[in-house]
């Protein structure tokens, strides 16, 4: 058993934080591939935080220490999204861990894991969670499925070979199983 890992929506306070995290070589390989500045992570998050932009962001919290980054969004409201993947509803997530001293310990599932319920708890008239991941992004793709989450199908992402993997509802079983 790990430490409890908590949620609370990210607020412009929390930029600065962002702007180091997405700036570390751990989130080059697949989530921020180039470095970014405090300038593009206001532009990015800030009309998500204000609610300008339909998509919910949010921390993971241990132990009231701000250690990932976690994102859901309705399907539905991002037509490129939406066509990429091919699907029409549910709601999607994608995160990271910002703090490299954290990576591969098993928190990542956990994080996930926990963070389904309150994706779904923002959109209470939908069921399903996607998520997608590179087909090269291992370790993502092994966090997913521990976390519950079942591939559906390979897609392209931007041009690049990805999985679309999803879940159910709060408990760690996959649908149709
Ligand atoms: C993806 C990420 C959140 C996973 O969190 P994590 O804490 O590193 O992963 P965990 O320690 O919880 O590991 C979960 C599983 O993945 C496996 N795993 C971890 N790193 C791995 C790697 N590099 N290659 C293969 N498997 C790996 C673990 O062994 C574990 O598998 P198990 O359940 O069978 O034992 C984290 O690595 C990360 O933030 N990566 C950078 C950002 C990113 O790629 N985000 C995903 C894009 S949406």
């Amino acid at each position: 058993m790990g430490r409890e890992i908590s949620y609370r929506p990210l607020v412009e306070a929390d930029l600065p934080l962002m702007t180091d995290w997405l700036n570390q070589v751990h989130l080059r390989a697949f989530y921020q591939r180039d470095p970014t500045t405090a300038a593009e992570v206001a532009a990015k998050y800030g009309p998500r935080i204000r609610g300008e932009a339909p998509a919910h962001c949010s921390l993971a919290l241990m132990d009231g220490a701000p250690f990932g980054y976690l994102q859901c969004y309705r399907v539905a409201d991002w037509a490129d999204w939406r066509e990429a993947i091919g699907v029409e509803h549910g709601v999607a997530i994608d995160l990271f861990i910002g703090e490299p001293g954290l990576i591969g310990r098993g928190i990542g599932r956990r994080m996930l894991d926990g963070f389904v319920k309150v994706a779904l708890g923002r959109y209470p008239d939908e069921r399903l969670c996607w998520i997608a991941h590179e087909l090269e992004n291992h370790a993502a793709r092994q966090c997913s499925t521990a976390a519950g989450f079942s591939p559906v199908k390979t897609f392209l992402d931007d041009g690049r070979a990805s999985i679309l993997m999803v879940r159910q509802g709060s408990a760690l079983t996959p649908p149709n199983a």
